[in-house]
């Protein structure tokens, strides 16, 4: 059964012996898109990938990819899928290319077909050189490599990646970020998760945001950064004694959250900064004084995060999830 979704998930629970790790998460990707997964540790980003790939069982909701029930379907939703997990669960006695093309066997290819699958998904990777290795002797990078190459030998129509990219060197990262952008260019759909929100922006046409659990936000990366607090600042030609008086906070076109002064410059913070600025001009040159410049930086998707989570991702952040936070509900 095709399906014009990669993932369809509703209601989906999983409750590990008193740990929820899911609740009520009900998320469309749809085929061909590139879609990212961000969440602090423990917001249960490897229990779903675990659940749709069949290694965690659910227990409650329904999951299906492209249209295939996960449980009941089992086969043919692995046969569609190729995962490169968070932990390396990989055969450490046998040379690399033997495990691909144990893999790509596994999927029903024939001997010679999968000599050839392994060897290209080693070029893809950049390790064809190591192919008679064992995992064991690879650097910790080429074993990052090595788990995308064994996910792409079976040629999956959905390509998940559970933090391709923790702890790997600048290079490797650029290098991965290539080879998966150009598998998604041709068609693959890739579900992502990261820790890294510049990754997220960079890769993913949406985003969901997870936090114990539940889903609390589901955009596009540039949606999602629309919703942060945008800073603005407006350099005057006079450096003024107090804080200019504009009136209310309230403009047509949106509300400014603080107004203070720095210097010469007037430091706004406001959502959605583009929209306010042209009034706020107006009513700085009403009051007297006359802008010169404005400088806006818009929120990033990092600061978002944290105001929907109440956890800071960008520093790397150990083991233990958050309880001391009530997640805010945003629905989308
Ligand atoms: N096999 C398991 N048995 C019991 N609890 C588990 C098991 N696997 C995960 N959990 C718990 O489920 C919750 C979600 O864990 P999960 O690994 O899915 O989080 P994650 O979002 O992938 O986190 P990270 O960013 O650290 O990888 C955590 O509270 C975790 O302790
Ligand atoms: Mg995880």
């Amino acid at each position: 059964m095709s399906s014009q979704f990669a993932i369809s998930v509703r209601d989906l629970e999983k409750d590990y012996g008193g740990v929820k790790a899911l609740r009520e998460l009900s998320l469309d990707i749809g085929a061909g898109q590139f879609f990212g997964l961000l969440g602090p540790n423990g917001a249960g980003k490897t229990t779903f990938i675990n659940v749709l790939v069949g290694l965690v069982k659910r227990t409650g909701g329904d999951a299906r990819v492209f249209g295939a029930d996960v449980e009941e379907e089992y086969r043919e939703v692995r046969g569609q899928v190729g995962v490169a997990p968070q932990e390396f669960n990989v055969d450490r006695f046998f040379p690399i290319k033997e495990v691909l093309m144990h893999n790509a066997g596994y999927h029903g290819v024939g001997r010679k077909e999968a000599s050839e699958r392994a060897d290209e998904a080693l070029k893809t990777v950049g390790i064809y050189e190591k192919r008679n290795t064992k995992f064991t002797y690879l650097s910790g990078g080429m074993k990052r490599r090595f788990v995308l190459a064994r996910a792409l030998v079976s040629e999956p129509d959905l390509l998940i990646l559970d933090e391709p990219t923790a702890g790997v060197d600048v290079e490797l990262r650029r290098d991965l970020w290539r080879i998966i952008t150009e598998l998604n260019d041709e068609g693959t759909t890739v579900l992502l998760t990261t820790h890294y929100i510049e990754e997220a922006e960079q890769l993913c046409d949406e985003v969901a945001i997870m936090d114990r659990g539940r889903k609390i936000a589901v955009a596009s990366p540039a949606e999602l950064t629309q919703r942060g607090t945008d800073t603005l600042r407006i350099r005057l030609a006079d450096s003024p004694k107090k804080v200019p008086d504009i009136g209310d906070t309230e403009l047509e076109n949106g509300s400014i959250e603080a107004l203070d002064l720095e210097g010469r410059e007037i430091v706004v913070t406001a959502k959605r900064a583009n929209a306010v600025a042209p009034e706020l001009v107006r009513r700085l040159d009403r009051a007297g004084y006359r802008a010169t410049s404005i400088d806006i930086e818009p929120a990033s998707l990092e600061e978002v995060f944290v105001d929907l989570t109440g956890e800071d991702e960008g520093a790397e952040s150990g083991g233990e999830p958050s309880q001391q936070f009530e997640s805010p509900e945003v629905t989308t």
